[in-house]
Formats: structure tokens, sequence, C-alpha cells
């Protein structure tokens, strides 16, 4: 595959850097820790570092409320620093992904201070959707739109003072941007453009389905079609002029596009548009070989027609850790679903995710792997007190929020915080020591043992398409051009390996005759 198609087969390894290594101490991870660890991804064989936020941020959404694009929050380290850290994993071929949030900014961002402080009716506010509110005195909000933070019963307009309303889909320190005013595109444009500059090779767009609105903001009750902010048609043209700024540099896209809408989400990945999306359908299925088998399909067939490749995403730091989930009765994910004490049997939880870790190696396409999933660690129940995470507050605390996968990285299993580095930002779990990145380096039967084989051996897949193998029930079997096979069995009864091949790598032990077990992957060469 030539260099500039990497992405159409990367393994992309997600940086939450506030939880990823604190080099100075201080108990927030930061630039430092992640460029002191840079030889561990490099073992780790991944191709490129998707970055969630890393600028100057207020965090009340952990950074998804940025003040100034153009600049690295102090608590991860500087620009230079930065530039240090996308030079030095370019020396190890690994390429850097930036996150940018076009939806809305900080309400610390310049734009919205001088909004609020120039008044109605001025120029300043029309790059936001500030408007007056209805009831004889405006007490009441514009419209009825939902809150994007699933559960959320608060509202999404907020009041001035000054009798103004301001529109904020997620929380009212992020207000929300007015696409159609030129000033935000033209602004968005530059702030690729400082980010392509300085060595990035993609960009992964944040809530990229919800940036256009309809501009008389009608209430969604009386004119659901088209909606009024999710999947605008405008949005395709906002993307096309991304488009080419991305191709000056040979920058690519991955777009957090959440829509069950097959075709329509296809549209956004035509070719001159964005040149991935998150799979979020693949994430949010349950552990049931039907189910993922028919998932699969619908993935590589909804992204033949445009020509790009898929995605295949287990987990981020927006959803329960895999090895939870895969323990629970409920293999799925549902961001409506979530509970406080939801139990999870965690020993099924990672027999499954190690299967399901070689089940997507296997896929065509690219993979991500956020971070800690390469090390099994499973979803932390925070105490109520130490959450932060603004979907919990917003769920008025029913929501246990999403701080339970952004627990700070166990490195070493015999040093303070397990090797994070300073008392960490949120608290670790007792027994966090025993899946630290140190440990399992030295146990050939560790998930983070299995990625890194998986990883090193994953090309032998090949480039090509995926052709599914007849197979027993409750058994997902496929082969690609190389005739490289993957088998995963999600039956009760044990299945029997086709003769004459030879065992790559296995997710877990066969059983005495053979036979590969329930929850169990296999690669196999003919
Ligand atoms: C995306 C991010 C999430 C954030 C939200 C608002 O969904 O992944 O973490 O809270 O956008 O920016």
């Amino acid at each position: 595959m030539a260099q500039q198609d990497w992405w159409r087969s990367a393994v992309i390894y997600q940086v939450y850097v506030r939880s990823f290594a604190d080099g100075d101490g201080d108990g927030t991870g930061d630039l430092a820790g992640v460029r002191a660890r840079l030889p561990y991804l490099a073992e780790l064989g991944v191709d490129a570092l998707w970055f969630n936020p890393w600028y100057l941020s207020p965090m009340k959404d952990g950074g998804y409320d940025v003040a100034d694009y153009r600049a690295i929050d102090p608590a991860f380290g500087t620009l230079a620093e930065a530039e240090k850290l996308i030079a030095e994993a370019r020396e190890l071929s690994i390429r850097t992904i930036v996150d940018i949030v076009p939806n809305h900014v900080s309400d610390q961002h310049p734009w919205f201070r001088a909004a609020l402080a120039a008044g109605p009716g001025s120029p300043e506010r029309e790059l936001f959707h500030f408007r007056r509110g209805r009831g004889a005195h405006g007490e009441l909000p514009p419209n009825d739109w939902p809150s994007q933070f699933v559960g959320s019963t608060e509202p999404v307009w907020t009041r001035l003072p000054d009798g103004d309303w301001y529109l904020h889909l997620f929380t009212p320190e992020q207000p929300d941007l007015n696409w159609a005013h030129p000033a935000v595109r033209q602004e968005h444009e530059d702030i690729l453009r400082f980010w392509f500059e300085r060595g990035v090779s993609g960009v992964r767009i944040d809530s990229a389905a919800l940036l256009a609105k309809d501009p008389d903001l009608p209430d969604l009750a009386t004119t659901p079609h088209p909606h009024p902010f999710v999947d605008r048609d405008e949005l395709h043209d906002i993307y096309r002029s991304w488009r080419a700024v991305a191709d000056e540099y040979g920058g690519v896209f991955v777009g957090e596009v959440w829509l069950p809408d097959t075709e329509r989400f296809a549209r956004y990945l035509r070719p001159d548009e964005l040149h991935t999306a998150f799979n979020f359908s693949f994430l949010s299925c349950p552990w049931d070989a039907e189910q993922l088998r028919a998932s699969i399909g619908t993935t590589l067939a909804e992204h033949a027609p445009v020509g790009a490749p898929a995605t295949w995403v287990l987990c981020n730091h927006d959803i329960t850790r895999t090895v939870t989930r895969y323990g629970r009765t409920d293999t799925g994910f549902d961001f409506a679903a979530k509970a406080f004490g939801t139990p999870s049997d965690l020993a099924l939880g990672t027999r499954r995710a190690r299967a399901a870790a070689l089940l997507s190696l296997a896929l065509p396409g690219a993979v991500y792997v956020y971070q800690g999933e390469e090390l099994g660690l499973p979803e932390a129940e925070i105490p109520r007190e130490r959450i932060e995470d603004p979907m919990h507050f917003r769920s008025g605390g029913t929501d246990p929020g999403r701080d339970g996968c952004r627990v700070p990285l166990p490195w070493t299993a015999d040093a303070p915080h397990a090797g994070f580095g300073g008392e960490p930002w949120l608290p670790q779990p007792d027994g966090w020591a025993a899946y630290a990145a140190d440990r399992q380096a030295a146990d050939p039967a560790s998930m983070l043992a299995l990625y890194r084989e998986a990883i090193r051996l994953r090309p032998a897949f090949g480039e090509g398409p995926l052709t599914w193998l007849p197979a027993p029930e409750g058994v997902l079997a496929f082969t690609r051009d190389t005739g490289v096979r993957c088998l995963v069995n999600l039956a009760d009864a044990p299945a029997e390996l086709p003769a004459h091949s030879r065992v790559l790598l296995s997710s877990g032990p066969l059983d005495p005759r053979g036979r590969l077990p329930r929850d169990t992957a296999i690669w196999l060469r003919a």
C-alpha cells in the first residue's frame, strides 16, 4: 500500500493526554509523559496517535471546551513541546492526529467573551446562536431542542442578564458556533492549516454531524425533517472545503458521525469529503455472532460504494471499557442504559475482549485502540464525590458519566500510583497496579502481549476484501486475499479448526482436542 494511503489500514492509538502519563508529577497527564512513552507506543506497533483535545481549555468537558485552538493547555505543556512530540513520533514512524471541536467553543474563548460584552444585536453575537426567548417576557427558551448529552434533562439554552439566550447543545460552557457565518468557516480552515503546518497527518472532527443548524431554529417537535441540527445537507459543503485544505497537505479526516442511517452516514465519506468516520454501529454491537456478522457486513457494504475504508472501534473516552461491557448481561453499548453498579464478569469480559481484538485487527480497514484497551483495563466505578464528567451532573446524577474509562494508566506495578506520576486527578481503583504495562510486558499471556503480537502479524491478512467462509452457527470465519483466516467462536460448543492450517495467533488456549473454545478467536494460515 502506498505511503500516502497509510490511513486505509492503520492502527490508530487514542491518547487521552490527561490520563496517559504524567511527566511533571502534578497528577495530570501531559505531553512530557507522552514523549517519554513513545518507545512503548512504537513497540506496540501503532501507525498513528489520535490526541483528544490538548488545547487551552477550562476543562469543563475534558478539553472539548476549547478557549484557544492554537495553544496547548499549560497543564499539558507548550506548543513547542507539541511540535517536538509530533516530530519525535514521526521519527518512530508514528503519525499524529489532532482533535478539532468545530461545533462549539469554550465560554472563555475570546469570541464568546466579546459576544457577551458587545450585547444583544451586535455582530459579535452573530458568530453564535443568540436569540430572544419566548413567552410574554422572553422567559422561555427559544426552542425545544434536547441536549446532546444523552440522558441529560438540562436545557440547551442559557439566558443572560441582558435577556438574550444562547444555544449550547452540550454544557452552558460550550456555546455552539454559527456555521452559517463566513468568519466561522474561515477560522476553522485556518486552524486546520495551523495544525497541518505543524506536521500533523490527520484531524478527528468532534460532533461532526451537528455543526449546521436550521437558520430559523424551529422546534424539533414541529419540524423534525430535515432535522434542525443533525446531519443537515449544508455540512457536506463545509467538509468539501475542509477536504480541499487537507489535500494541500496530504492530511486525512476521521469524523465523529453518529448516525443510524447507513446511507446518510456514507454521504460523509464521498471522495471529496471525509476520508473516514468512526464505526459506532460496530462499537455498540452486542457480543453475538449474528449481530456482529451483520454489523461487519453492513459496514463493508455501506463503505464500498464511496470507496472509503471502514474503521473498527471497540471503545473510546466516551464509552464503557470493552472488558467490562463484554462481561455484562447486556454486551451492547447504549448511553441511555448506563447506570451505577451494573455487574460484570471481568474474566468473561476479558476473554471476549481478547477475541474481539483479534476480530477487529483482522478486518479490512483502520483499527482504533483506546489507551488502556491494550492493557485490558476495566471500567472503574468512580466514587460520586470524585466524578468530574459533566454528563453525570447533567443527568441529574443518574448517569455514572464517562470518567470510569478515563482513569490514569498504570505503567509500573511497584511504583506509587502505578507509575502514572503524581497523585492522579481521578482515583485509580484498588488492584490497578496488576494491570501495569511493565508487568504485562513480561507476561506472554497478557493482553499487552496479545496486542503487540496481533499488530505485528496483522499485515499477513493483506489489503484485500473480506470473504466469509462457511462456519457452524455462532462461529465467524473469514479470509482476506492472502488466505490467512480469522475464526471467532461465540457458540457454546467448541469449533473444529480446518485441517492443514497453522496457528498464527490465538486469543486463548485451544481445548485438549485442538478445538477453538467459546469466546476465543484464532488466526490461521492455510
Ligand atoms: C464528542 C466527544 C465528547 C464530548 C462531546 C462534546 O462526543 O467525544 O467527549 O463531550 O463531543 O464536545
